[in-house]
């Protein structure tokens, strides 16, 4: 490794407004030097969603102060920094503008490098910088806005198995919590209630099992927990404390083996490459959920795989991930003109065919 470098991230997709500074040091793995991020939970939370306009505009209010605060906890001025690393998609095209024109003027006032790092290679190096895994690696992006298997083969070369064809499961939590009436981000809440609630009364799908490939769909399990919702009121006026556990288990319980079986699918792919130290790593807010990490450990267990989850603040969305993967990029050769583009989709691997569904939290790309 020639040089000590250190970059400087930008996030600014989705409802988290965020900059940190990564370093590395020849022969040493990363570290991060500071980690900031602004959350906008309290200017979306009356309208169900993030709306883009209102995220867009706070991401431009907060970028700067985030970039200064890194700097100050990093305790170093831009003239430490070696390049400036910036989300370029995918995700709500005003707020990837927002973060692209900073780091752009960033760029413009110091002559750094710039580099534009794909959102979702920022959580798929992640495994990198917090564990220094080797490639190739099996990941799993799970959370309000994103669930895609993807292989790592490099910093620039993801392959990706499959995906959700419309809801990503966190949104599912979220939305059955509002169907519930609990608080939202709906994930803990429900898995909550489904700690003393019975899996079994209420049966719900597991979508997509049939097929034999690595693609998700958990838009009918809200659709059939709504229905099973709307039978217990008509039948009883309303929902026990007991009912509403009952369906967040088995809403819960669906979401475990679906993951858990198409997890197994995707790492028999993956394993038929040989790689030498198998690894399964997960990023998401969904990675949170203890039902879900024991499901995919006893898949891995069960396969010979390492299982490997990075601490939740590395797994949700965070500029740390962001300076990280620019670095591993600089070190590529990558560097990008002030023609760089924001880009609202964004494969991670243009092989394989579009996902659709756009989702609440934006293009899943
Ligand atoms: O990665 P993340 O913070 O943001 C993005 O979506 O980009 O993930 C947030 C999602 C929310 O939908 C939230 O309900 C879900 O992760 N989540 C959980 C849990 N904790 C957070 N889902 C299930 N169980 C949890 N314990
Ligand atoms: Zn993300």
């Amino acid at each position: 490794m020639p040089q000590t470098l250190t970059v400087l991230g930008l996030e600014s997709s989705c409802d988290d407004t965020a900059a940190a500074v990564v370093r590395q040091m020849p022969g040493a793995g990363a570290e991060i030097l500071a980690s900031v991020g602004h959350g906008q939970a309290e200017l979306h939370g009356a309208y169900g969603g993030v709306v883009p306009e209102i995220a867009a505009r706070a991401h431009a209010e907060k970028l700067d102060v985030c970039v200064i605060q890194a700097l100050g906890d990093a305790g170093l001025d831009l003239g430490g920094i070696d390049a400036i690393a910036v989300t370029a998609g995918p995700g709500l095209i005003g707020g990837v503008i927002s973060g692209v024109m900073c780091a752009k003027g960033l760029a413009a006032a110091t002559g750094l490098p710039l580099i534009g790092v794909n959102h979702l290679a920022g959580h798929a190096l992640t495994p990198r910088l917090t564990d220094g895994i080797a490639f190739p690696y099996l990941m799993l992006l799970v959370s309000g806005g994103h669930c895609q298997y993807l292989i790592a083969d490099g910093t620039q070369d993801f392959t990706r198995l499959g995906g959700t064809i419309d809801d990503a499961p966190g949104e599912a939590f979220d939305k059955t919590a509002r169907l519930l009436g609990l608080p939202q981000p709906g994930g803990p809440s429900v898995e909550a209630e489904a700690r003393h609630g019975d899996p079994a009364r209420f049966r719900f799908p597991r979508p997509l099992l049939d097929r034999p490939d690595c693609n998700l769909s958990f838009s009918g399990l809200k659709t059939a927990l709504l229905r099973a919702r709307d039978q217990l009121v008509a039948e009883q006026g309303g929902l026990t404390r007991a009912d509403r556990a009952d369906l967040c288990a088995g809403f819960q319980q669906a979401v475990v083996e679906t993951l858990a079986a198409k997890t197994r699918r995707a790492l028999t792919l993956y394993l038929q490459q040989d790689p030498p130290e198998p690894v399964l790593a997960v990023a998401g807010g969904v990675a949170a959920n203890e039902a879900i990490r024991a499901g995919l450990e006893s898949v891995c267990a069960e396969m010979g795989a390492r299982f490997l989850a990075p601490p939740l603040s590395l797994c949700t969305d965070n500029a740390a991930m962001i300076a990280y993967a620019g670095l591993e990029l600089f070190r590529d050769g990558v560097r990008h003109g002030m023609d760089l583009p924001a880009r609202p989709r964004w494969p991670l691997d243009d092989s394989s065919p579009a996902l659709m569904g756009g989702g609440r939290k934006g293009a899943k790309a």
